[in-house]
C-alpha cells in the first residue's frame, strides 16, 4: 500500500497561482528531506474556472479534494466579483464540512520595521484567531433591489458550541485565555453566541479563562495591546475583518497563513489574502502566507511538526538574509520577486541540513 500523502492543490486565480506554486515547491523540498512522499494533484477552482466551465467548483475538483489527505488553496476572485458562486469557497467549505478557520498571528521580529508599530507593541505578540466558518452573515440569505437590501445572519447553538470547543482546546494547549468577540449590545446572534460560550466554558473548560469583548473594542485592543491576546474566537464576518487588520502586525496581508478544520477528512490550508488582481502576473506577490499555510498543513495533516518547523525556519532565514518582497520592504532590505524569495527559502532548508 502506498504511503504517499495526497495533496489536492487548488491554485485558483490571480496571485493564488503564483503563491501556490511557491508553497508546493517549499513543501515538496521539506518533505523530501524528511522522507515523506507527496503526490500533488492540481484541480481547477475559482473565478476563471467559473467563467470557463459554468461552475467554480467542478465535480472532479470536489472528488479530488475529498480523496486527498489535505487541500492547499492559493486564492480566488477577480477584480469585480459578481457573486459568491463565482468564488466557490462557500461550496468547498460545505463539501469538506469545515467550520473552524485558524489564523495564527505570529510576527517575525525581522519584519518589525516593515510595520507601522513601535517594537514594544509587537514584543511577545503570538495569538490565534479562531473564526467560525459555517454559519453567520456569509451563509444567510441575501436579497435586495435598487431600494432595499437584506442579509440574513443566523447562528445555531450547535455551531457556536463546536467553535467554542475548538477555541477552548487550543487555549488549553497553548496555556492562554480565550477572548470571545461579539456585538452583544445589538445583535441577537451575539446574545446566543455569548451565552453559549459561557455555558461551554463553565461545563467543559473550567480551567481556561474566558473573557468577552465587543468587536469594536477588539478592533482597537488588537493593535494597541496585541501581546495581551491568546485565542480570539469570533464569528464568520468579524473574524474575516479582524484578521485583515491583524495582518498588519505581521507586515501585511501577504504574511498570514490559515488552516480550516471540521468534519473528519481532509483539512484545508490557504493564505489569508485574496487573488490581488492589482499585482497578479507581475511576479511580485509575497508567498510567505502560502508557504506558512503549507507548514500548517505539514503539522496538522501530515503529522510532521519537524517539516512544519523546518519551513518556518526557512522563511525566517530568508528574511534574516535581508530578502523582502515589495510589500514588506518598508523597513529596508533587498527587494526580490516571488520566485527569488521562494528559492531563498528552499536554499535555507538545504543549508539547515548541511
Ligand atoms: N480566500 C480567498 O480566496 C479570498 C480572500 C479575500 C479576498 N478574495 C477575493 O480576492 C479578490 C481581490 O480582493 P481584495 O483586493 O479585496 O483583497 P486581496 O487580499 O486580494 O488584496 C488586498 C491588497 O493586498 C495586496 N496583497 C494581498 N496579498 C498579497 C501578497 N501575497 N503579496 C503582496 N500583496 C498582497 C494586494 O495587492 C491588494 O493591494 C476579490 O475577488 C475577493 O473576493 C478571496
Amino acid at each position: 500500500m502506498s504511503t504517499k500523502k495526497k495533496i489536492a492543490v487548488l491554485p485558483g486565480d490571480g496571485i493564488g497561482v503564483e503563491v501556490t506554486a511557491s508553497a508546493a515547491r517549499v513543501l515538496t523540498a521539506a518533505c523530501d528531506a524528511a522522507g515523506i512522499e507527496l503526490q500533488l494533484d492540481e484541480y481547477s477552482f475559482g473565478t476563471d474556472c467559473y467563467h470557463a466551465n459554468g461552475t467554480a467548483f467542478p465535480d472532479v475538483t470536489r472528488e479530488g479534494c475529498l480523496a486527498a489527505d489535505a487541500v492547499l488553496l492559493g486564492a480566488v476572485g477577480s477584480a469585480n466579483p459578481v457573486n459568491h458562486d463565482e468564488l466557490g469557497l462557500l461550496d468547498l467549505r460545505k463539501a469538506l464540512g469545515l467550520y473552524a478557520n485558524i489564523r495564527p498571528i505570529t510576527p517575525f521580529a525581522e519584519l518589525s520595521g516593515a510595520t507601522p508599530f513601535r517594537p514594544e507593541i509587537l514584543d511577545g505578540v503570538d495569538f490565534v484567531i479562531v473564526r467560525e466558518l459555517a454559519e453567520g452573515l456569509y451563509f444567510g440569505d441575501h436579497a435586495g433591489d435598487d431600494e432595499r437590501a437584506t442579509d440574513e445572519c443566523f447562528y445555531t447553538r450547535g455551531a457556536i458550541e463546536r467553535i467554542a470547543r475548538a477555541a477552548g482546546a487550543m487555549a488549553r494547549e497553548r496555556g492562554v485565555k480565550v477572548t470571545s468577540v461579539d456585538k452583544v449590545n445589538v445583535l441577537s446572534t451575539s446574545k446566543l453566541w455569548r451565552a453559549t460560550f459561557t455555558d461551554v466554558f463553565a461545563s467543559e473548560f473550567p480551567d481556561v479563562e474566558l473573557e468577552h469583548m465587543l468587536v469594536d473594542a477588539m478592533a482597537m485592543i488588537s493593535i494597541q495591546r496585541p501581546a495581551s491576546l491568546g485565542v480570539v474566537a469570533t464569528s464568520n464576518m468579524f473574524g474575516d475583518i479582524l484578521s485583515d487588520e491583524c495582518s498588519v502586525l505581521a507586515g501585511g496581508l501577504g504574511m498570514l497563513p490559515s488552516g480550516s478544520f471540521g468534519a473528519p477528512g481532509p483539512s484545508f490550508y490557504e493564505p489569508v489574502h485574496g487573488s490581488a488582481p492589482d499585482i497578479a502576473g507581475q511576479g511580485v506577490a509575497n508567498p510567505i502566507g502560502a508557504i506558512l499555510s503549507a507548514a500548517m498543513l505539514a503539522e496538522h495533516s501530515l503529522g510532521s511538526i519537524e517539516v512544519a518547523q523546518a519551513i518556518v525556519k526557512g522563511v525566517r532565514g530568508a528574511l534574516a538574509s535581508g530578502l523582502r518582497t515589495r510589500d514588506i520592504a518598508g523597513g529596508g532590505g533587498h527587494v526580490v520577486g516571488t520566485e527569488a524569495f521562494t528559492q531563498a527559502v528552499i536554499e535555507q532548508l538545504s543549508a539547515a541540513r548541511a
